[in-house]
């Protein structure tokens, strides 16, 4: 990400926010928990809110909401006005109400916060230190289902908000491939298949993922009413020589190879070659690094990256499309399509290479 030049002031100002940056993002989580934001933002007609309206109104000690606000304010998250109570800022607005600002905060916080301690370390025994405060595993995957209720919905909406949004638009590129079985890779909660199926008559769906995963994508495609259009197969991908069955006419790999690393990516991708005839398709959903419009959204890719390092795998990142389209061809397919998808997303529409 480009940056300009700035003044030395500024640059040591910088510095210190870094330096101190727990404290400004567990002071927003704290103020968010405590419901300090809304309250400032619900009152912004009655020319702001004092400390004590505050403390009164939602039953917080005086001292602590004021340690809380004097940081707040500093960061720029609460402004004092001329009556001198408080107001929100638009970032304070943005903190609290945007959608993807929550995702993400609440997926550092509730997953990788204590993880992300560990981040050293992880680079260097190449291993997600970090997973070990949440449990004894080879990577989150395995453990993903046993983890605690707050963990799971933070680590679900994280993946719900940056897939949920594109399946519509991606369905009707799958659609019109004319499938009649679907393999969805990396299936997870079931989400994408629900929504093939309840948009189509004839499909069908076998879902291939961990057995953690694939018990509950099955759930909850079953109790949607498509039991007899889904099936699952346990797989897993780190196995020495995992493989699919013949039998279907399109795969669906959505947010799920950037859990693997460079060579895994090959390996995975191999196997997919050795079930596809040459017309084939198998569609590649992802998030590139390097196709994203805003900065905020290239920060946002090589944050999650970390959490791969720190707690998901440890050796695998979101990609650059770059970098991705090479392992694509390395392992004997040809991009026939590259199609912008929403804000973030990119499909690949890939065939076997019969050269
Ligand atoms: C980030 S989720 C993708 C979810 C979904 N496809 C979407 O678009 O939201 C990655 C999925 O890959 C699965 N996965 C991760 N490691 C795996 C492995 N070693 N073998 C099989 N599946 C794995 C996870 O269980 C999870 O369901």
């Amino acid at each position: 990400m480009a940056k300009k030049t700035i003044k030395a002031i500024d640059a040591l100002e910088e510095a210190q926010r870094i330096a101190l940056a727990p404290f400004v993002f567990q002071t927003s989580v704290s103020l968010r928990k405590l419901g300090v934001f809304s309250y400032i933002f619900d009152n912004r007609d009655a020319n702001g809110v004092s400390l004590l309206d505050i403390c009164e109104a939602l039953k917080i000690p005086e001292y602590g909401l004021g340690v809380l606000l004097e940081m707040a304010e500093s960061a720029g998250l609460v402004k004092k006005n001329d009556a001198a109570n408080f107001e929100l800022t638009k970032t304070g607005y943005f903190l609290n109400y945007d959608k993807t600002v929550s995702v993400n905060l609440n997926f550092t916080n509730d997953v990788c916060y204590k993880g992300l301690f560990h981040l050293k370390d992880s680079i260097k025994n190449q291993k997600p230190e970090g997973l070990k405060e949440f449990g004894n595993w080879n990577t989150i995957y395995e453990g993903l289902s046993h983890l605690s209720s707050e963990v799971q919905q933070s680590w679900f909406e994280f993946d719900h908000h940056y897939s949920d949004g594109i399946f519509t638009e991606a369905l009707q590129i799958v659609y019109s491939k004319n499938p009649k079985h679907i393999y969805d890779i990396g299936g997870n909660t079931g989400k994408f298949a629900l929504q093939c199926l309840s948009n189509s008559e004839d499909i069908t769906i076998t879902i291939y993922d961990l057995s953690g995963q694939l018990k509950k994508a099955l759930k909850n495609v079953k109790d949607a009413g498509f039991g007899s259009r889904i099936n699952g197969k346990e797989i897993d991908w780190l196995a020495p020589n995992p493989q699919l069955e013949k039998g279907a006419d399109l795969i669906w790999m959505s947010q799920f190879l950037d859990c693997f690393s460079e060579d895994e990516i090959v390996k995975i991708l191999k196997s997919c070659v050795a079930v596809m005839d040459d017309t084939m398709p198998l569609l590649i959903t992802e998030t590139f690094t390097d196709r994203q419009k805003f900065d905020n959204a290239q920060y946002v890719l090589e944050a999650t990256s970390l959490y791969f390092t720190a707690l998901a795998n440890g050796n695998s990142k979101m990609y650059p499309a770059t970098v991705f389209i090479k392992l694509v061809e390395k392992a004997g397919l040809k991009v026939e399509e590259d199609i912008k998808l929403g804000e973030y997303h990119t499909m690949l529409v890939c065939k076997k290479n019969e050269a």
